[in-house]
């Protein structure tokens, strides 16, 4: 198990004083204080409570439980059908343990993600129900939607219940079938009506802060990830994350430095990870940051037009295509590298004998980390020289443990940037105007 922690670094670099920072970060220190009791308590009063569901014990048997009745062999895929805050949380996580590359590989149980309504993804799906399944066991059908009423969510899982259900039949199809729903949500009922599995999301928990809910750990648990490692890594960073002093928490720091950032009209925040397997957790962070905190009005009321805009960079792919205009461009970006930096699992090193050995020689034998690290700390030196405002977020590794530390921590910095701009992180009322004038248009 591992014991360290994430760290951030962030002196001279992101070009504000310890007086500033700690100007910002203490009027957060009553908030803080008012979180403390949450962190033991499973009651599920307030949305900050995604603090408590990593130590939540019922929750997590609930959910072993029912990932107990599917999982093991013969289990081959389990179709995760959700949307935003309801899959992308799990996809980060997966595509970090195993990145994309690892569809070559035979390796099973595999999860396949269906968001957005596209028929191309459907008839692949469909597809590989028909043709690589060959009992309902190889198949779990995950439906995850907080509402129970979004569109894209339901017209898939209705698409694909039907295609398990032509081949198994209706009745292996439900028993197949386990929703992740509010136990309010009229989804709930109709799948207790039915006879399928059903998993909650408690009441206060909105979709980006669900990670830690069944949303994320049921499909995570059935892949063969290690979700007791990846809690553990969340509860072990929890503590300090309700520190009311800057040095002593990560997501306290980071909130005060992406305000002073903002204030000095860097309005778009680049998190560029240097391990491409990272990119759908940039995705999740992106989506965590723009759906808590771009928002019309304060919470007096006040049109305020509130956010920084989200970007998700991946080294060193995207040096060759994005960082002309970061270097060149306009002054407006804050920039937070991410990397790990224990060693990969299989080094791969540039072979010595080569017929390509004179193109680049300083290469030769040298092993990929080696070379990423070379890049990375060259573009952090070209940053400072020019003088663009960067912090780092260190893993010691890419593995669950250091994964669960850095959900939490970026919620809380997300939470906690939303106190400091006096915004609700929680609602998204622009997302439920779009949401219901679709539906308009549907009903014609
Ligand atoms: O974070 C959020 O609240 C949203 O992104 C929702 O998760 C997304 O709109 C999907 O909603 P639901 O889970 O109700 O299907």
């Amino acid at each position: 198990m591992s014991t360290d922690n994430i760290i951030i670094k962030y002196k001279e670099t992101a070009r504000f004083s310890e007086d500033e920072i700690d100007a910002v970060a203490s009027t957060l220190s009553v908030y803080l204080g008012s979180l403390k009791s949450l962190a033991e308590s499973a009651d599920y009063e307030v949305p900050e409570s995604f603090l408590s569901l990593p130590s939540d014990k019922d929750l997590f048997q609930k959910t072993t439980n029912i990932a107990g009745l599917f999982s093991g062999n013969p289990l081959k895929y389990v179709i995760v059908v959700g949307i935003g805050g309801s899959n992308l949380g799990a996809a980060a996580v997966y595509d970090a343990i195993f990145p994309k590359f690892d569809m070559l590989h035979s390796r099973h149980p595999k999860i396949l993600f269906s968001d957005t309504n596209n028929s191309r993804e459907m008839e692949v799906l469909k597809k590989i129900i028909d043709e690589n399944i060959h009992e309902s066991k190889e198949i779990v059908l995950n439906v995850i939607t907080k509402s129970g009423t979004t569109v894209e969510t339901i017209a898939n899982a209705m698409v694909l219940f039907d295609a398990i259900s032509s081949k198994f039949g209706e009745k292996e199809a439900v028993s197949r079938t386990v929703i992740t729903t509010d136990e309010k949500s009229p989804l709930w009922k109709l799948a207790r009506t039915k006879g399928m599995n059903v998993l909650p999301i408690p009441k206060k928990i909105g979709g980006r802060y669900s990670i830690f809910t069944p949303a994320g750990i049921f499909p995570l648990r059935l892949a063969g990830i290690n979700v007791s490692e990846f809690l553990s890594g969340a509860v072990a960073i929890r503590s300090a994350l309700l520190s009311s002093h800057q040095s002593e928490n990560p997501a306290l720091l980071c909130a005060a430095i992406d305000m002073l950032a903002h204030k000095k009209k860097l309005s778009i925040y680049n998190s560029f990870f240097f391990q491409p397997e990272m990119e759908s957790v940039g995705k999740w962070g992106r989506q965590l940051l723009a759906e808590s905190l771009g928002k019309k009005y304060d919470k007096k009321g006040n049109s305020v037009y509130a956010g920084m805009t989200p970007i998700v960079s991946i080294g060193t792919t995207d040096l060759h295509s994005m960082a002309q205009l970061y270097l060149g461009g306009p002054k407006d970006k804050f920039t937070n590298f991410v990397y790990a930096t224990g060693a990969e699992a299989d080094l791969i090193a540039v072979p010595v004998f080569s017929p390509f050995e004179s193109l680049v020689p300083d290469i030769v034998g040298k092993d990929f980390q080696k070379i990423v690290s070379s890049i990375l700390g060259g573009t952090m030196a070209t940053y400072k020289e020019n003088i663009f405002p960067f912090i780092e977020t260190v893993f010691p590794q890419i593995n669950e443990y250091y994964l669960g530390q850095y959900f939490m921590m970026k919620m809380m910095e997300t939470v906690l940037l939303g106190k400091l701009w006096d915004v609700d992180p929680f609602d998204q009322p622009e997302v439920e105007s779009y949401k219901a004038a679709a539906r308009e248009l549907l009903r014609k």
